[in-house]
């Protein structure tokens, strides 16, 4: 175990990692550090190449103790490559890291199985949280799995298979007519009156801990480089955070050098909190009224680690960029039909992002562009118009050559 603390990164206060903890006193998210200069000297590279076929392979940087894991096989998903849709915009190298793979179809499982497994080790009996859908359904999964109490509450417009997972997983679960902001008020004022632990987004350090094994993976699979570009469909921005966090922690432990990916976050026109305070030269953000995308996962009005997203866009010199719902969901089918993969809406503003990004000139041909699939498009079956004819099978049937 190399778990050393938890630390603020606005005010640099410490706190003991043995005990449930929300927020710094000051009010931002806390981070966990670990004792990197001994997991240097003690843990070779070779080891986490050779480890368990999931994202525990990496457990040394993670702050679960051994024997305390709660998993369901998360992580280790696969990277392919878009030539396809890559060359109809004119690029060569486009590739995705697809977390439909994972437990509960999203990347949801890698933040939900670090966070479960540290609230059961450290003796919360029920949490609870808002969601946009998907945290809902992998962290009712893992609650399940470690027998804790799970209290939901999400958009009554979310996606309706994850109202379904959290109810069969046999989460308390609520719809709020509002948005994610909505539900987490509410959360937060039943967490204070019943004791509840609030797992909402960076309101717990681990949530973070598990979806940063998503660039520890990466970099792994690249055989320890980072490619040109990540690009990231950002509502709370966690996934891209971790992602940031993972690399400067790879590059301390010397198994990467200096070197980073220009971090792109990727917000949709109807909320883009994060991408007005990126034009606008600033490291927070304002509340974004009226949010409206179809990518709900991305439909997060003020990001609780805003500055955090910020911070790791300038230091990488990076980008945030807003694409319109239309956009989104023509990328969607454009990938499905150039590459066969069905991604995720969120995942299809990303690769309309990057689409902009190589209209403005700000990408070149050969740039090596990471799009992050944050979640399988089979959750969205909703959002394919399919015109399918049927067949009466009481008559003969004709198939024309042109069709189907
Ligand atoms: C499919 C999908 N993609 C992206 C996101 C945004 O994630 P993050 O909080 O890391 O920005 C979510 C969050 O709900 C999601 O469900
Ligand atoms: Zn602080």
């Amino acid at each position: 175990m190399y778990l050393e603390q938890l630390q603020c990164p606005r005010c640099e206060e410490t706190y003991a990692a043995d005990e449930l903890r929300n927020l710094c006193d000051c009010g931002s998210p806390l981070l966990v550090r670990y004792d990197l200069g001994r997991l240097r000297d003690e843990v070779p590279r070779s080891d986490v190449e050779r480890g368990r076929d999931d994202m525990w392979r990496f457990s040394a940087f993670l702050p679960v103790p051994e024997g305390e894991i709660v998993s369901l096989g998360e992580g280790m998903t696969p990277l392919y490559s878009l030539d396809g849709y890559a060359g109809q915009i004119d690029m060569d190298n486009i590739l995705i890291k697809d977390e439909g793979y994972n437990p509960t179809g999203t990347f949801k499982a890698r933040g939900a199985a670090c966070g479960i497994s540290m609230a059961a080790h450290l003796g919360a009996e029920t949490v609870a949280m808002p969601t946009a859908g998907n945290a809902g359904g992998a962290w009712s999964a893992y609650a399940a799995r470690a027998g804790l109490g799970c209290v939901i509450a999400m958009p009554e417009d979310a996606p309706e298979i994850t109202m379904k997972e959290c109810s069969l997983y046999d989460a308390r679960t609520y719809l709020v007519r509002g948005l994610i902001s909505d539900a987490g008020r509410i959360i937060g004022e039943a967490c204070g009156k019943y004791g509840w632990f609030d797992v909402s987004t960076l309101k717990e350090p681990y949530r973070i801990e598990g979806k940063k094994t998503m660039g520890l993976e990466l970099a792994m699979q690249l055989g320890w480089r980072v490619p040109d570009v990540i690009v990231y469909p950002a509502g709370g921005g966690v996934g891209l955070i971790g992602i940031w966090k993972a690399l400067d922690e790879l590059e301390r432990v010397g198994w990467i050098g200096s070197e980073r990916p220009r971090m792109v976050a990727v917000q949709s026109e109807g909320c883009a909190p994060l991408v007005r305070a990126f034009e606008s030269g600033r490291t927070d953000s304002d509340f974004w009224e009226e949010a409206t995308t179809i990518a709900g996962g991305i439909r997060v009005p003020k990001a609780l680690g805003d500055f955090l997203v910020l911070e790791a866009i300038y230091a990488s010199d990076g980008r945030a960029v807003a694409v319109s719902d239309e956009e989104i969901v023509e990328a969607l089918h454009a990938v499905a039909r150039a590459d066969g993969s069905f991604i995720c809406p969120e995942a299809a503003a990303a690769v309309a992002g990057v689409r902009q990004m190589r209209e403005d000139g700000d990408l070149a041909l050969d740039d090596e562009v990471m799009v992050i699939n944050t979640g399988s498009g089979l959750k969205y079956a909703d959002l394919v118009e399919a015109d399918i004819p049927v067949l009466d099978v009481d008559d003969e049937i004709i198939i024309s050559p042109e069709e189907g």
